[in-house]
């Protein structure tokens, strides 16, 4: 079992700060790291993974600088970039192999491992196909399995949903929730329904700061009242989506109901909701200031 900690860490670009100070421990679990564009989330991974160098603080694993553990902290670690390169040449197999090389894992225990993740994500009988053939789906599969060629205890996965189907999309979060038992995942996403049902905890991203971490539960509990529902005539709806949070909109005959997320009850005769974690994530990332 590992600890990875931030420590204050901070990243500067010259005409930006893409995370501000920041601490962080993370154990055991899957993570879902929740933000809009731009909130910084690569920018952290990148970081936690030794990739970028903080501006300010330090990424400790089991006490230790990562800086100063090199070789060892990588052994640690898989990490799958939002950008993942492939070569579209090489099969699946092949592409496995390659990566097992740059990671130095001995040949026999490579051979091995790789039929194990190709079955883990359901490739197995494709192996022998050009990358170049494989869909946007089968190509996250086969960018999970490089992640976790060298059985990491830190798993690092930048967006790894991005542009999956449905399917896609249940058949990824059954492979990653059996992988948290015994490593830390962190997974970023601006997708909540890619991490409510797997994560463990939630960690809520926004302008370069983790402004929430919690469980769905823990997350609502530290909230106030902030669903509500009410009917309007069809003509009232602009004046809605204009003033708040519309997270739904379902017509009524000549009515509408709206889903509004807001702080304050919007209309007298609003009925309160429970928050989902969608709801939670509206409220905290798009809420305008003056509520
Ligand atoms: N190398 C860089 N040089 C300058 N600015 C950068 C650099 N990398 C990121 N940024 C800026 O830092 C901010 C955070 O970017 P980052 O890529 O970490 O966000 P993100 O949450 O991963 O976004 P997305 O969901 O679009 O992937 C953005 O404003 C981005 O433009
Ligand atoms: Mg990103």
């Amino acid at each position: 079992m590992h600890r990875l900690e931030l420590i204050g860490i901070k990243k500067c670009f010259p005409d930006k700060t893409a995370v501000h100070t920041t601490d962080l421990c993370l154990e055991n679990g899957i993570y879902g790291l929740l933000g809009e564009n731009g909130a910084g989330k690569t920018t952290l991974m990148r970081m936690i993974c030794g990739i970028l160098t903080p501006t300010e603080g330090q990424v400790r694993c089991d006490r230790i600088d990562i800086r100063q553990m090199g070789a060892s902290y990588r052994r640690l670690l898989g990490y799958l970039p939002q950008d993942f390169g492939y070569y579209g040449d090489f099969s699946a197999l092949r592409f496995l192999n390659y990566m097992a090389a740059l990671k130095a894992l001995p040949q026999k225990y490579a051979t091995e491992r790789i039929q194990e993740l190709l079955e883990l994500v359901g490739l197995k009988a494709e192996q022998k196909r050009h990358l170049r053939t494989y869909s946007g789906g089968m190509l996250r599969r086969i960018g999970i399995a490089q992640a976790l060629l060298n059985d990491p205890g830190i798993l690092i996965l930048d967006e790894p949903t991005a542009g999956l189907d449905p399917g896609e999309r249940v058949r990824f979060r059954n492979i990653i929730s059996s992988l948290g038992r015994d490593r830390i995942v962190l997974l970023s996403t601006h997708i909540v329904s890619d991490v409510n049902y797997i994560a463990d905890q939630i960690l809520i991203m926004k302008d370069g700061k983790i402004i929430r971490k919690g469980t769905e539960r823990g997350l609502a509990a530290s909230l106030d009242q902030i669903v509500w529902t009410c009917r309007v005539p069809e003509n009232f709806v602009d004046k809605f989506t204009d003033r708040f949070i519309v997270s739904n909109i379902k017509y009524c005959g000549s009515e509408v109901e709206l889903r509004i997320v807001s702080g304050k009850q919007p209309t007298l005769d609003s009925t309160a909701q429970e928050a989902s974690l969608e709801d939670i994530y509206l409220y905290l990332t798009q809420r305008r200031t003056e509520e």
